[in-house]
């Protein structure tokens, strides 16, 4: 007991939005981690960003800033994604600190003068647009590129190797004899077999003529750093590799990384050559789980599937979100979403099974016993120990399942233990005791049920934080517990307060749902970005929103003070606004339906208070109100044209 713990994530690229893939990881590592300082292991989670490389740089060249306030910009997006999952990781790394660059270099350096990076003549077939080489079997057609399908051309440049090739037999002889090592097993067999062929030597510079964003060679002025190669570090950097040994030694040997099966090869054979070359053993464990599909359908941007994790955590709560996606995904198995599924799932497990566990004991508690936990009555009969030894098994079965890495066998075992609570008050009918005249055998029968209640709400508190600590509460627990506690029978105090927290789960009613928009996590039929987005429009009509919401966002007039077309661009316009005083400045979609010398002057509406955004690389602070009906656009404008600016609209 007591081992340290320490788990991470990917670093995700920061330029992608965040979907439901990288939300898994990461409410994955979360609750894992969660159950680690639950069993009062000294646990360490890390996640982060991933920033250097080609798609950053394209994506800030078209935004004609530069890569790093792109980067500063983009790792909002994960940073708010975790804050609003309730993620509680420990660290953040991006790879553009100083505190991972410099670790890089000093690796680099340090693999080199051991003689084991060498300069040798690279070739391959390069394509110029899409920036990138492909092997001969990538290409299509010949010499076609795979994804543009333009021609390529064979180029010669010279590159910095690591020489990956030596370890192949030291590795294989790793796995093979480490069966904690690559999880599943058969992940691990998967390596095996790629380690099958022969291990070539790994390319781990890219010329700056051709990509200048990336960390420099540190022999080499002209080259930077390969970006697999940077971003693997950042799992040693984070913790104190080559400027803090203690803390390096204190995490280090019980390094848990979990990654999508996609990165596989990455983490398997680059990552334990790595650290092969400069004397670190390999991680502890690496756990590749599954795939999210949309039904059983890949989610691509281009499918217009991908749901997007927000959109869940809104419409149905964090925590039910987050018990969705670990209770869902058997690991190492891809793993369908759909809302019915979601739907489904909720109803049963969390609004029948758990909600109606603890209306009925709270409820019954409040009534027969003014509201304070009662003390048993009765000696316990066969039934209330079989209960509760069902239950102390759900502990044990749990921490088992999280250190083995299934959390989604402890949830079934949990679930298991709250049907069987449900069973044992129907069998027992405590709303009829009372009348009966056994109100001592009552308190026994509610002891016991408030009693496997304290049990599975502290089972399941690292996956749902939230609706656990009230289901807590509610019934006189303390919130601040370790495994321990949750294995010592009898830990309810009889006489503490009860209260009754409403419906922790309400139902959701099929019917509802059918309404409501977001129907992103179905397979898409939605075929580009328009369709989509009338798609949504047209399903936000049947949503009713509550006044409180509608005036979320402020609505002000503003007063047009100059307007130009922005440039490059044939849609884009930038509007010099005044708000009650104010200067502000916005880009909006208008330059197909008004000339630049028509709007100043004009009284128009603004949402005032929309998150500022960079579009085409020019700050908007907020957007203009249109009314759109097929081909033409016209602006919101207040009546009589000239209005005082800044006044809210509502
Ligand atoms: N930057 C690299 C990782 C470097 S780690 C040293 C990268 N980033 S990523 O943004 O593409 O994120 C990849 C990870 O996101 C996957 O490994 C997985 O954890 C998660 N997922 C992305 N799409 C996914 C699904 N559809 N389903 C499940 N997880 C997937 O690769």
């Amino acid at each position: 007991m007591s081992d340290a713990f320490y788990v991470t994530t990917p670093i995700y690229y920061v330029n992608d939005k965040p979907h439901i893939g990288h939300a898994y990881t990461t409410v994955l590592a979360d609750v894992i981690a969660g159950y680690h300082r639950r069993f009062g292991d000294p646990t360490w989670f890390l996640t982060g960003t991933d920033e250097h490389g080609q798609k950053v740089q394209k994506a800030a060249d078209a935004r004609g800033i530069t890569p790093l306030q792109h980067a500063d910009e983009t790792v909002e997006r994960y940073k708010e994604l975790w804050k609003r999952l309730g993620i509680r990781n420990d660290d953040f790394i991006r790879t553009t600190e100083k505190r991972h660059t410099e670790i890089v270099q000093k690796i680099l350096q340090d693999i080199y003068d051991r003689g084991l990076i060498y300069k040798a003549e690279y070739k391959g077939n390069y394509c110029v647009p899409c920036e990138r080489f492909f092997t001969e079997k990538d290409l299509v057609d010949g010499n076609l590129c795979p994804d543009c399908r333009r021609p390529t051309t064979e180029i010669t440049e010279y590159n910095y190797f690591f020489k990956m090739s030596q370890y192949q037999d030291w590795l294989i002889e790793y796995i093979t004899s480490h069966p904690d090592f690559i999880l599943p097993a058969f992940r691990a067999n998967e390596t095996l077999g790629f380690l099958k062929k022969p291990l070539g030597d790994l390319c781990i510079s890219r010329p700056k003529s051709r990509l200048s964003w990336g960390i420099e060679l540190p022999f080499d002025k002209d080259y930077v750093c390969y970006v697999w190669f940077d971003a693997l570090i950042n799992y040693i950097s984070a913790i104190g590799y080559g400027t803090d040994p203690k803390r390096f030694s204190t995490w280090w040997p019980h390094a848990h990384h979990l990654i999508g099966k996609d990165i596989l090869t990455t983490h398997t054979v680059y990552w334990p050559t790595m650290l092969k070359a400069i004397g670190i053993e390999p991680p502890h464990t690496i756990l590749a789980h599954g795939w999210w599909l949309s039904g059983k359908d890949k989610m691509s941007k281009s499918a217009g599937n991908v749901v997007n994790p927000m959109d869940m955590a809104d419409k149905y709560g964090v925590d039910a979100f987050r018990y969705f996606l670990i209770s869902e995904m058997t690991l190492g198995q891809d793993a369908g979403f759909t809302e019915d599924a979601f739907v489904t799932r909720y109803n049963s497990d969390l609004a029948n099974d758990l909600g109606n566990m603890l209306s009925r004991a709270v409820k019954l508690t409040i009534r027969e016993f003014e509201g304070k936990v009662p003390k048993p009555g009765t000696p316990l009969t066969e039934n209330e120990k079989v209960l509760l030894s069902k239950v102390s098994n759900a502990v044990d079965v749990m921490e088992k399942s999280i250190r083995e890495l299934h959390p989604d066998k402890g949830i079934e075992e949990v679930i298991s233990a709250v049907r069987a609570t449900n069973k044992y008050m129907e069998q027992t009918a405590p709303w009829s005791l009372s009348k009966a005249g056994k109100k001592d055998y009552l308190a026994t029968v509610l002891y016991t049920a408030l009693e496997c209640l304290r049990v599975v709400g502290g089972l399941l508190s690292p996956v749902m934080p939230e609706k656990m600590s009230v289901l807590l509460k509610s019934i006189g627990w303390k919130t601040e517990f370790t495994f321990k506690d949750l294995r010592s029978a009898g830990g309810l105090e009889p006489g503490s307060v009860i209260t009754d927290p409403g419906q922790l789960f309400p139902r959701i009613q099929v019917e509802e749902k059918k309404a409501e928009p977001a129907k992103a996590a179905k397979p898409a039929k939605v075929e580009s970005k328009k369709q989509a987005k009338d798609a949504k429009d047209q399903a936000n009509l049947n949503v009713i929103v509550t006044i409180d919401e509608f005036f979320r966002s402020a609505l002000k007039t503003a007063t047009v003070l100059e307007a130009e077309p922005v440039e490059g661009t044939t849609k884009l316009m930038k509007l010099q606004l005044d708000v009650g005083g104010e200067k502000r400045q916005i880009v909006a979609g208008i330059a197909q339906y008004y000339k630049a010398e028509e709007l100043p002057g004009r009284t128009i509406v603004i949402v005032s208070n929309l998150k500022p955004a960079v579009i085409r690389g020019i700050e908007s602070n907020g957007m203009l109100l249109a009314a759109k009906a097929g081909d033409s656009l016209k602006l919101v404008t207040v009546d009589g044209g000239r209005f005082v600016s800044g006044a809210s609209v509502g």
